[in-house]
């Protein structure tokens, strides 16, 4: 039997694909949206760090649902997926260019059509580079090159350097001090505290139509224990304590249902 059909839910929760009006306002969240509306305002570079699964991504998601798309051009860059060559591509395409063979060439064309498109159509490209931690110090100094609007008195974009934690130690050592010098704004996910996992597992169980508390205060202590208060891994051990409870015939989830899942998945 499935989880879902044991404890009469309508949809399975802690799926990853959250509709972001749907997504928990936990603080560091709302942090995060506000440092990103500051940027918007003030154009130019952000950075967002995060442990993995922290909600940086999911964060990044609601506040490109949240921009007027007459204003505002966004394109998003996963390093994990996407190469440099196809970054530079990428947003050649993105501002509506047939992008040049050449390195110099494409960044001159890039850098013209940013430049047209904010003071033609007054629309403000929003690029985000996810998973930057990958990233080389070739790339960083480029970056600082293309991005380099110096001539001008208002930057004509948006541009968010996002990854792990590990992206912050790299910005910050000295031949990536032109670029890390330039951040106007930075920004570190913080965990969700004790009372935040309460309601972040409550939220989440009210979506996927749950009726009562299946977890009872002692397992919502340990999921806020063992998590860390790390969205993802709250929502891994929250899954398999679902789980392990159907299998038992448990109708509440209780603390040892949760230790059991924290050995299953390592933690
Ligand atoms: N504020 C939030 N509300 C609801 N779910 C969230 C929230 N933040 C993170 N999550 C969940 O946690 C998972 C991991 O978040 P993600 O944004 O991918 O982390 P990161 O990009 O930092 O690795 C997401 O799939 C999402 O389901
Ligand atoms: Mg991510």
């Amino acid at each position: 039997m499935m989880f879902t059909a044991f404890y009469s839910l309508a949809a399975r929760p802690f799926a990853k694909d959250i509709k972001a009006e749907e997504m928990y306002l936990s603080s560091s969240h709302q942090e995060l949206l506000a440092r990103l509306n500051y940027l918007k305002h003030s154009r130019g570079i952000g950075m967002v760090v995060g442990e993995p699964g922290s909600g940086k991504t999911s964060g990044l998601r609601t506040f490109v649902v949240s921009l007027n798309p007459s204003l505002y051009r966004v394109a998003y860059f996963p390093l994990s997926t996407v190469t440099v060559t196809d970054f530079y591509r990428g947003l050649a395409f993105s501002l509506g260019l047939e992008p040049a063979f050449r390195k110099v060439d494409l960044f001159n064309q890039i850098q013209e059509a940013i430049q047209n498109n904010y003071s033609g159509k007054k629309v403000v490209p929003v690029i985000i580079l996810d998973e930057l931690q990958l990233a080389s110090t070739k790339f960083f100094s480029d970056l600082h090159l293309l991005f380099n609007f110096s001539m001008d008195s208002e930057n004509p974009f948006v541009l968010v350097l996002c990854g792990m934690p590990a992206l912050a130690i790299k910005m910050s050592l000295t031949h990536n001090q032109p670029l890390n010098q330039r951040l106007i704004m930075r920004y570190k996910m913080a965990p969700l505290t004790k009372e935040e996992t309460k309601n972040y597992l409550e939220n989440h169980m009210r979506l996927a139509g749950s009726n009562y508390p299946i977890f009872s205060d002692t397992a919502v202590e340990a999921i806020a224990t063992v998590s860390r208060g790390w969205p993802r891994l709250i929502n891994n051990l929250a899954t398999t304590s679902l789980i392990f409870g159907c299998q038992k015939l448990l109708k509440y989830i209780d603390e040892e249902a949760v230790r059991q899942a924290a050995v299953e998945l390592g933690m």
